[in-house]
């Protein structure tokens, strides 16, 4: 939820570090912080706001070195204050630490260090308190000791202990001004990169704060320590331990994380979205076998054929596209799918057959409730599978197996163009699943022509970008807005609120359509619009008809339909904006795109800060490799 960034090397440090941090923004954007290290001393300037605020601080106050480390926050303890930015010091104010996580056990590890004299803390963070452990310890080994290649192993080892104690999850990057050019790092359960350059190594919560400066990437592991130097680095593990680690080329260049000719990440990434949902299909789809490929699921047709139920977990639009996913499954392979927010099921004893195959569906594939979830099914003895973008996550390497989107980065905090491209994949593992049960071939094969056309599609819904707009400023003094549908457009509805929310700041929830009279028509009124994802299928009559409960109260409304629907609408809807006609299955993709520019232009004529959403940061992190592979590898699990 945190972004930092470290460096050591030849350059000045301030510019390196402050650049990662304005692309690391989408983590927490609520205080930022900076520390150099300069001849045997550690400047720092930190402050509550954002990173131009930090950039202003040192603007008017430089401060010079080769080393140092960055932090953007987003606050778990103590408010977005001056104080508590990190970085954080330990009691002799010589080491410096950037944190990303919780430390759960803070309170106990404060506890314990009193008992040797009271120590004064001057912020309300957990971090700190790491960093006074870290430091007593080291302080502790080298007292009387002069050879810097010692206080360079006293310091690992501090790190070391001082981690063997903590519970909860950090990334963490630090710096102390005993020894010149050296960093360490250490992550569990927060992510941490270590970049690899000539004569300079970085570290950074992922790799889009680095890209500029080298595509050389090393992914540590839960547990894993590193003490950085300018021409060389050694990873070990918690207990000490050396381990192999493999250097990665990073397959997008700094170019592919800007925005362009965009005014907001967000609208780049919903334009991206012809080529993101082709490349989620990109090599999956059979025309001869009629049926999806998906070698990473690492199941055997036999095993596949064995399921018998289906769990789809995830949170936020994650769940809305694991929704999408239980009808589109169930319509085409007949098998019983069930979604369970995945903040509820980790804590939940679910009753579950021996034949339930578990998704865990995450943009990030960091999102600790996903996780945790993903965790009690394995640990139950469930295969479970991934359906993630980040290639080098933890969850695509806990995984059984699973499926890569392949979206490309998303740094809008809005997810968009992940969740077409999750809904996209649902289908296929639908169509795959449907061809081993039911499906003829001459169905499997009209699926592949209406999921291959759906690119083509997608690029005339966006071609409706500037007559939405037009929609969102006539709506733009409006109280909130209601969304509905029916099928699989009902998750729709509960997608298009939470941008809508997320974004603009208004009130807004989704139902389906028929739910309406069972209580939420008592909210309709004038400045409250319904937006009804009403397309030309076999439920739009019963859409009509809630449409007219509606209008018959003088509620507002904004039809979204889809070919021969805009016609019977013209008379009693307010604003119509029509899709392409396509099947049920491939509708979802279709709606969804209208109300994700629906929020966006709202969100711009309120003069809302699009990407960066009040009190939101990117729930869990993102951009680390997006090279393209066939599927999940089987990695050794993590022990937690
Ligand atoms: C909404 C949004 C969040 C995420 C959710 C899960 O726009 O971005 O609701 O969808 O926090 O994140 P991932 O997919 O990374 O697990």
């Amino acid at each position: 939820m945190c972004g930092i960034v470290g460096y050591v090397g030849r350059s000045e440090a301030a510019p390196i570090l402050l650049d990662g941090l304005r692309r690391l923004q989408y983590r927490g954007y609520d205080s930022a912080g900076i520390a150099i290290l300069n001849s045997g001393h550690v400047e720092t300037r930190k402050c509550a706001g954002r990173i131009a605020a930090l950039s202003k601080l040192m603007t008017a106050k430089p401060a010079s070195g080769t080393s140092g480390i960055s932090h953007t926050r987003w606050a778990t303890h103590g408010k977005p204050t001056d104080q508590n930015a990190h970085p954080h010091f330990d009691a002799s104010g010589k080491l410096a630490l950037v944190h990303n996580g919780v430390i759960e056990n803070y309170q106990t590890l404060k506890d314990q260090l009193s008992h040797d004299g009271d120590r004064k803390y001057r912020s309300q963070t957990d971090t700190e308190v790491l960093a006074h452990l870290i430091g007593k310890l080291y302080d502790e080994a080298v007292a009387g000791v002069a050879d810097p290649d010692q206080k360079k192993s006293a310091l690992v080892s501090a790190v070391r202990n001082a981690l063997q104690q903590v519970i909860g999850t950090y990334g963490i990057a630090l710096v102390h001004s005993d020894i010149a050019n050296f960093l360490i790092g250490a992550r569990r359960g927060s992510p941490l990169v270590l970049g690899v350059g000539k004569e300079e190594n970085f570290l950074a919560s992922d790799v889009s704060a680095i890209v500029a400066y080298t595509r050389d990437a090393i992914y540590l592991n839960d547990f894993d320590v590193v003490a950085v130097e300018r021409d060389k680095f050694e990873i070990s593990s918690l207990a000490g331990e050396s381990g192999d680690h493999q250097v990665s080329k990073v397959e997008f260049t700094a170019e592919d994380i800007k925005k362009g000719d965009y005014p907001h990440y967000m609208l780049k990434e919903i334009f991206e979205q012809p080529d993101s949902v082709r490349d989620a299909m990109r090599g999956r789809l059979s025309a001869e076998e009629c049926t999806a490929k998906l070698g990473g699921l690492n199941m055997t047709p036999a095993q596949l054929r064995q399921v018998g139920r289906i769990v789809l977990t995830g949170c936020g639009t994650a769940l809305h596209a694991a929704m999408v996913g239980e009808y589109i499954i169930e319509q085409l392979a007949h098998l019983p799918v069930e979604v369970e927010y995945a903040s509820e099921f980790r804590h939940r004893n679910t009753p579950m057959t021996s034949d339930t195959l578990v998704f865990a569906i995450t943009q990030s594939g960091e999102t600790a409730d996903t996780l945790g979830a993903l965790r009690e099914s394995r640990r139950k003895g469930y295969r479970t599978l991934g359906i993630c973008n980040n290639v080098a996550s933890t969850i695509a390497r806990e995984s059984d197996g699973g499926v890569y989107m392949h979206a490309g980065p998303e740094i809008g905090v809005a997810a968009t163009k992940s969740f077409t491209s999750q809904v996209t994949i649902l289908t296929l593992i639908g169509l795959l699943l449907g061809r081993m049960r039911h499906l003829s071939t001459s169905e499997g094969s009209d699926i592949i022509e209406a999921l291959q056309a759906l690119p083509g599609q997608i690029e005339q819904v966006l071609e409706l970008s500037d007559e939405i707009k037009t929609i969102a400023e006539k709506y733009a003094q409006v109280s909130g807005m209601l969304f509905f549908g029916r099928q699989c457009n009902f998750p729709i509805a509960l997608e298009g609120a939470l941008k809508l929310k997320e974004i603009t700041y208004l009130f807004a929830e989704g139902h389906p359509s028929a739910e309406l009279k069972h209580g939420i028509i008592a909210l309709v009124r004038p400045d409250l619009p319904s937006v009804f994802i009403a397309p030309d299928d076999a439920v739009f009559s019963k859409n009509l008809n809630n449409i007219e409960q509606v209008k018959a109260r003088k509620g507002p409304i904004i039809a979204l339909t889809s070919g021969a629907g805009a016609k019977q609408l013209n008379a009693i809807a307010d604003d119509i904006i029509t899709v392409p006609n396509a099947p049920d299955f491939v509708m979802p993709v279709l709606t969804a795109i209208p109300l994700q520019l629906l929020a966006y232009h709202l969100a711009v004529a309120l003069g809302r800060d699009v990407d960066k959403p009040r009190n939101l940061a990117k729930s869990a992190p993102t951009v680390t490799t997006f090279a393209r592979s066939e599927g999940f590898k089987s990695l050794p699990h993590l022990v937690v």
